[in-house]
C-alpha cells in the first residue's frame, strides 16, 4: 500500500464512500454537513496544520482506497475523517493507514496523536485498540470517546 497527498480528483470518490447522514456523522462527526459535497470535505484542508492523505494500492496508485487527515497544533498531532472504501473493509486497511499517519506524526515532531470516536463505532475502536491507542479520562463531547497515543514511546 502506499500515502499520498490527497488530490482534488479524488474527492468525488472519497465522497461516494458516504451514503448518508449516519454514515456522515461515523466518518466526520459535526464536522461536515449532509448532504456532503466535494468541495466541502476539500475545504476542511484549510484548516492551520492540517494535510489530508489517501492509501491506494501500488499497483493502482490513483485511486484511493483509505482517507484521513492530520492536523499539527504544538506537540499534538490530531487524525480525522478516517475511512475505507466500502468495498475494502475488512481488510485492515484502516490500521494500515493510521499506521502511515502515526508514523508521519512522529516526522512533524509531535509527542502524541489523538483522535475522536462515536461510541459504538465497534470497527473503528477495535482499530484503534489494536495499535495502541487508550481512552483518555474524559470527553468534551458526548457520546464521542477521546483516545491518544504517546509518540515518545518506543
Ligand atoms: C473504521 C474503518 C476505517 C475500519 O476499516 P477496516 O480497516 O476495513 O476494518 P476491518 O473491517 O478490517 O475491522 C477492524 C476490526 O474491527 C472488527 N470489526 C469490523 N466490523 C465489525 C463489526 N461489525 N462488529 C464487530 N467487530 C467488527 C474486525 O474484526 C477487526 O478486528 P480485529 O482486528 O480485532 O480482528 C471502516 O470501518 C470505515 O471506514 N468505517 C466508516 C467510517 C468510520 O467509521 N470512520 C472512523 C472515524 S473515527
Amino acid at each position: 500500500m502506499i500515502l499520498r497527498r490527497r488530490e482534488p480528483a479524488d474527492l468525488a470518490r472519497i465522497v461516494g464512500w458516504i451514503p448518508d447522514g449516519e454514515a456522515l456523522y461515523l466518518f466526520a462527526a459535526s464536522s461536515l454537513d449532509w448532504p456532503l459535497t466535494a468541495s466541502q470535505l476539500g475545504a476542511l484542508d484549510e484548516i492551520e496544520g492540517r494535510t489530508a492523505w489517501v492509501l491506494a494500492d501500488e499497483s493502482n496508485p490513483d485511486v484511493p482506497v483509505g482517507h484521513a487527515d492530520l492536523t499539527i497544533s504544538g506537540d499534538a498531532c490530531r487524525i480525522g475523517r478516517v475511512i475505507v472504501a466500502p468495498e475494502r473493509r475488512g481488510e485492515r486497511l484502516g490500521s494500515a493507514l493510521v499506521l502511515r499517519l502515526l508514523e508521519k506524526a512522529r516526522d512533524l515532531g509531535a509527542s502524541r496523536l489523538d483522535l475522536l470516536v462515536i461510541e459504538g463505532n465497534v470497527p473503528a475502536l477495535r482499530t484503534y485498540h489494536s495499535l495502541g491507542f487508550t481512552e483518555r479520562q474524559q470527553s468534551d463531547y458526548p457520546g464521542i470517546i477521546a483516545m491518544t497515543i504517546d509518540l515518545t514511546a518506543a
